[in-house]
């Protein structure tokens, strides 16, 4: 079983000005692969508060996957990548490069976002960009790998050979 957190990083959505739905449809993609949600919270675009919530969430929550939307791209307060190189003890380049290249077979807007993932301890911290359309499509790409990924992290499994 996999324990996740949703972070949503926006200024609107924290002030109730608009419905979180990429944070829905996080969650849907989540039970998708039996993964259970035992945090979510929405904050505002501010890279302490963002750091505070990854590091609660990684080391009182024991998560094993934080998945974040928002706040990856090149406004001015989009600074969740940043909040998040400012928690990780190891990148995991792979993962947005991953969803970069195949997220531009779709959008050449996709080379926008700027998201970084890592690993905090035992926690897998990937972002994803901010819209509900952007979010299933990048989690389209990331998730089926993930089990296996939380596998070898929580040092379930060694082997990633396949017969
Ligand atoms: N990735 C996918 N798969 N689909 C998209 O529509 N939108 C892009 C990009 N990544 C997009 C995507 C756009 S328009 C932006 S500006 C960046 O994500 C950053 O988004 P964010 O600031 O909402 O995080």
């Amino acid at each position: 079983m996999i324990n996740a957190g949703i972070l949503t990083a926006s200024d609107k959505g924290h002030a109730g000005d608009r419905i979180d739905e990429s944070g829905k449809v996080i969650a849907e993609f989540l039970r998708g692969i039996g993964a259970e949600v035992v945090d979510y919270k929405i904050v505002p675009d501010e890279r302490d508060i963002i750091s505070s919530n990854l590091k609660r969430m990684a080391d009182e929550l024991d998560i094993d996957l934080i998945l974040t939307t928002g706040g990856t791209g090149f406004s001015p307060r989009d600074i969740t990548p940043e909040a998040t190189l400012d928690v990780i003890d190891r990148q995991v380049p792979g993962i947005p490069e991953a969803m970069r290249a195949k997220s531009l077979e779709i959008t050449s807007r996709a080379m926008l976002s700027r998201s970084v993932s890592g690993i905090r301890d035992k926690t897998l911290i990937i972002n994803l960009p901010g819209s509900p359309k952007a979010v299933r499509e990048s989690l389209d790409v990331i998730l089926p790998v993930l089990p296996h990924a939380i596998e070898i992290l929580k040092g379930q499994t060694g082997e990633c050979a396949r017969k």
